[in-house]
């Protein structure tokens, strides 16, 4: 009688186990967003944002700046950006892991092939900002900068 109870609760659990594995499974393909965004780092000119990577307005107060970092810069080289609104930069990379790294900020991005990384900021005072690449990534990683002008 017994094991026919723990056979009972033995299947009983294993059908709910699976349901769980089968919902977040589910769950996960469903949500292209989720976590973690990848990409494909051989098809990133043709992935929007990186089709047209540059400075876009999203809405009053808020612009989307997206960066394809490769050995050795950023592109597009020039940004431009407005003081006091929030700027989420994107970026990913097509070859190597880079950085992106505005100095005198808090923003250190790690731009890694196959991922988009976001990171939002807003610049309190304008002026120039050097943006430098903080990983090591080849002989030309030392020069390897851009500049973001915020007026
Ligand atoms: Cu790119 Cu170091």
């Amino acid at each position: 009688k017994y094991e026919k109870i723990w056979l009972v609760f033995g299947i009983l659990s294993l059908v709910i186990f699976l349901s769980i594995v089968g919902i977040t499974a589910f769950g996960q393909g469903h949500t292209p967003a989720g976590g973690m965004d990848t990409i494909d780092p051989e098809k990133v000119s043709e992935i929007a944002p990186f089709d047209n990577p540059g400075v876009k307005q999203l809405d009053k107060n808020t612009y989307e700046v997206a960066l394809v970092a490769k050995a050795f810069g950023y592109e597009p080289s020039e940004i431009k950006v407005p003081v006091g609104k929030e700027i989420i930069f994107t970026l990913t990379s097509t070859d190597v892991v880079h950085s992106f790294t505005i100095k005198d900020t808090k923003v250190n991005m790690m731009v890694v092939p196959g991922r988009i990384t976001h990171k939002s900021y807003t610049f309190d005072k304008p002026g120039k900002y050097l943006v430098l690449c903080n990983e090591y990534c080849g002989t030309g990683h030392h020069f390897m900068s851009t500049e973001i002008e915020v007026y």
